[in-house]
């Protein structure tokens, strides 16, 4: 039998009514189960909506899909008709239910609602006619994205406070050369006689040198620290290059009485930027001697700092260990020393080892620390073979 009325034509209805005299019962139970298996496929596309969908007519909400469920928590709505006074009773989420109650006395509306009685949740409401008493109401909850935008807003106004300080870091460091230059001046020409000064005077002048020191340390570790920087790179030995930075730690070394231990093995040739790196390396030396220093009464076997170059085959890499048998760092405050200013020391800034850390990931490598409370610490940089590759490491 030739199949008359095609399920997808726009006036399918109204063809069928107008021949419905001339179907048998085959064909018209043929065009029901059609007409069953569209309102099926529309009700799986409804759905699959992540909007909720509420149809009202005549005051009576006739269709929710499961979005629409789900949002107003409506568990018990079996029937296909429900009065609006029948609806309020078996809606779970009343904040949402009266929305939608009072939206049908008024005109329609696109608007942005907040639930504060449930964790700040956000939607998105609508209510348009689409003929006389037929109204359809969308409902999406934005809460995620509205989250997102507020972490967003955030970390722009963050780092737009980070250029900020930036800036003016960078502005503070001019004058601070000029102090320190003319600071050095002064000293110079009291120690030649050029000028007299009084102990009190010179006390007082030593003491201006600290503190302006001071502040240059905490502007440079804090620009080192917030601004990228494009690296230098140079195929270097890191054997030789340790012994280089080892030199300028060498007298803090000899005057504090610490025996410094060198294991250098063979290694191969590596890219690095020296200049940033050596802050990196200085960084970890100066907390290495610091901790040791702290616990100078406790211990009767000495200070020991072992620095120790080896290749690390699974990783590929080239690594650096730097050993103390200083204070050591309790257990739950290791993942804490990475932080940025997180300090215990009363001068320290909390910056060295976010530098360090920045540092040593910005040459693709990595570090990892292991430490005991009042045996000492061990830290180990790891840096990659080859020129541009990051450690994928177990982060
Ligand atoms: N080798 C170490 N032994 C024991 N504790 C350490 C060691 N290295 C770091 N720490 C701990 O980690 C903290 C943070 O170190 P970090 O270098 O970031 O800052 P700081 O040394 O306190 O100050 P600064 O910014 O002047 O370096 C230290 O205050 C200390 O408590
Ligand atoms: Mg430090």
């Amino acid at each position: 039998m030739k199949r008359i009325y095609p399920m997808n034509g726009n006036k399918f209805i109204e063809k069928f009514i107008e021949n419905i005299g001339k179907l048998d019962e085959i064909n018209i139970k043929s065009v029901l189960e059609s007409l069953e298996n569209e309102r099926k496929f529309f009700k799986i596309v409804f759905d699959y909506l992540d909007e909720g969908i509420i149809l009202i007519v005549d005051n009576k909400v006739v269709f929710l899909n499961q979005k629409a469920k789900n949002l107003l928590i409506t568990p018990s709505l079996t029937k296909n008709s429900y009065s609006l006074e029948e609806f309020k009773k078996n809606v779970g989420n009343i904040f949402l239910c009266n929305i939608i109650c009072k939206s049908l006395e008024k005109n329609d509306c696109k608007t942005e609602l907040i639930d504060r009685a449930r964790e700040n949740r956000y939607y998105q409401f609508e209510k348009f006619c689409v003929m006389e008493k037929v109204y359809i109401i969308k409902i999406k909850d934005i809460t995620e994205s509205k989250n997102m935008e507020f972490q967003l807003k955030n970390m722009e106004s963050i780092s737009a406070l980070n250029t900020l300080a930036a800036g003016i870091a960078h502005e503070i460091k001019n004058p601070l050369t000029a102090i320190d230059l003319h600071i050095q001046i002064i000293k110079k020409a009291i120690k030649k006689k050029i000028v007299e000064a009084s102990p009190e005077i010179i006390h007082f002048i030593e003491i201006i040198d600290e503190e302006q020191k001071r502040l240059t340390k905490i502007v440079n570790d804090f620009l080192t620290a917030a601004r990228k920087r494009e690296l230098n790179l140079s195929f270097e030995d890191i054997n030789s290059y340790l012994q280089e930075i080892i030199k300028l730690i060498q007298p803090e070394i000899e005057n504090n009485s610490i025996e410094l231990v060198l294991e250098f093995n063979s290694i191969p040739k590596i890219f690095i930027d020296k200049d940033y790196l050596k802050q990196a390396f200085l960084n970890i030396f100066k907390n290495a001697i610091e901790s040791m220093l702290q616990t100078e009464e406790a211990r009767e076997k000495g200070k020991i700092l072992k620095i120790k170059t080896f290749y690390d085959n699974a990783m590929d890499a080239v690594g650096v260990s730097i050993q103390d048998n200083g204070t050591g760092i309790e257990e739950e405050k290791i993942q804490k020393i990475f932080e940025p200013y997180y300090t215990t020391k009363e001068n320290g800034t909390g910056l060295g080892l976010t530098i360090v850390y920045k540092i040593v990931k910005e040459h693709g490598g990595d570090i990892k620390v292991e430490s005991e409370k009042n045996k000492g610490s061990t830290f180990t940089i790891y840096l990659p073979l080859s020129k541009g590759r990051k450690l994928i490491t177990g982060e």
